[in-house]
């Protein structure tokens, strides 16, 4: 957690992970511009985009999207979501795309968001990169409960939060209308005494 004085003179109180984090093989870092051929890799691939909610993203979507995730170095209020790049320490390469969003702050809940570069994919690069974003949740931001949300047939992403020991707390059946289907979402869930 950090203080600084904003621009009207009001106190901004900010909380962000002591960066860079480091894992057994990666390390988490903010975001930087230097991100944006990796990041439109990762976010320009079609089966990559295919159980989200937005299509493939051009070049200057990710643009955009990278201004958001460099701004996403940390949190000031419920609402915002934290970005991490997950990036090999020998070589530089980005693997993985991770975030957490502050849902709210009443109830402590946050969401937990993941998305690999395709050529990374397989290698539980994914997983590694979210259990420091949970642990930040869960022992710095103290949320109560962090859940993954995605859709009924993205088994690589239920597989993720299985091996994070999420729970699995719910299907709903066909409750979207996304790119021209109904889709079922289903809720992974954990609470910050199951995490301890
Ligand atoms: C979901 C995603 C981030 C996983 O990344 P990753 O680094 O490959 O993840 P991991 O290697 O940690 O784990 C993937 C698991 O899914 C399994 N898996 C992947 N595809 C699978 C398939 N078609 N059927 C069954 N299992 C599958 C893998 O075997 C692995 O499980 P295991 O360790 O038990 O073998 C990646 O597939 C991705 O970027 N998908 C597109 C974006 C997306 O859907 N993000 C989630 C939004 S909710």
């Amino acid at each position: 957690m950090r203080a600084t004085v904003g621009t009207d003179e009001t106190l901004v109180v900010s909380f962000a992970p002591a960066w860079p984090l480091e894992t057994e093989r990666l390390v988490l870092r903010p975001f930087e511009q230097s991100d944006t051929d990796a990041l439109c890799a990762i976010h320009s691939d079609e089966p990559n985009a295919r159980y989200l909610y937005n299509e493939a993203r051009t070049r200057e979507q990710v643009e955009q999207l990278l201004e958001r995730k460099i701004a996403g170095s940390s949190l000031r209020a419920e609402g915002e979501w934290l970005s991490a790049a997950a990036v090999l320490p020998a070589t530089g390469e980005l693997v993985c795309d991770v975030s957490l969003h502050w849902e709210s702050e009443a109830h402590k809940q946050g969401e937990i968001g993941f998305i690999a570069h395709p050529a990374h994919h397989g290698h539980g690069y994914a997983t590694e990169a979210a259990r420091p974003l949970l642990a930040f949740a869960f022992e710095e931001l103290g949320l109560h409960r962090v859940v993954g949300r995605l859709e009924a047939r993205n088994i690589a992403s239920a597989r993720v939060l299985e091996k994070l020991g999420m729970r699995r707390e719910a299907l709903f059946v066909e409750n979207e209308w996304v790119k021209g289907e109904w889709q079922s979402e289903l809720v992974y869930a954990m609470l910050a005494r199951e995490w301890r």
